[in-house]
């Protein structure tokens, strides 16, 4: 009996090729609905990438002196007597001090503590350092861009069209 039982159970069971499709469909729903409620529910940033902030932020306030890489060849280096390079000078164990040092300002350079805050500096640290060292390179263009982000850019509403032919 139970023999014949498991003998007429098995052939209503999936044969091999179709348990895997219904397997791969399945993971390929759960992966479609993961990423619909994922796009669903994130919120669009409104603040630009960090690297992207961290280049127009340097830009603006520090390239004048250290140069567009850090190397310390600004416009401002030579009549301020030579800035250093920043090459190789922010590791994880001076990052925290250069922070403070940027925020309070350093002899000829100025304090930021007003002007920048603790986590774009520390952007802008991350993101000097790996150009310094030639990790990465700036973007082209992006000095050309539009220079502090709007922190609270106001929503852009559209003015009702005017009525086709009239
Ligand atoms: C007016 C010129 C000037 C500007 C603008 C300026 N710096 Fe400096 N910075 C200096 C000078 C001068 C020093 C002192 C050490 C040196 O000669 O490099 C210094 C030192 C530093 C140091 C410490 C370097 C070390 O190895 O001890 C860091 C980090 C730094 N600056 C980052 C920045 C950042 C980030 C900005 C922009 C927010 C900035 N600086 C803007 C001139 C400037």
């Amino acid at each position: 009996m139970a023999s014949r039982l498991g003998a007429s159970y098995r052939p209503t069971s999936p044969s091999g090729p179709l348990r895997l499709i219904a397997v791969v469909a399945c993971a390929g729903l759960a992966a479609t609905l993961a990423w619909a409620a994922d796009s669903n529910t994130t919120v669009p940033s409104k603040r630009p990438p960090d690297q992207e902030l961290a280049q127009t932020l340097w830009n603006q306030s520090c390239a004048p002196c250290h140069g567009a890489k850090g190397l310390g060849d600004g416009a401002l280096a030579a009549p301020l007597g030579g800035v250093a390079s920043l090459s190789g000078r922010i590791t994880d164990q001076t990052m925290n001090d250069l922070v403070d040092r940027v925020r309070k300002g350093d002899g000829k350079m100025p304090a930021y503590s007003e002007t920048i805050d603790v986590g774009d500096t520390r952007r802008i640290l991350e993101w000097i350092r790996d150009v310094s060292s030639g990790k990465i390179q700036p973007k082209a263009g992006a000095a050309a861009k539009p220079t502090k982000p709007a922190p609270h850019p106001k929503p852009v509403i559209e003015p009702a069209a005017e009525p086709l032919g009239g």
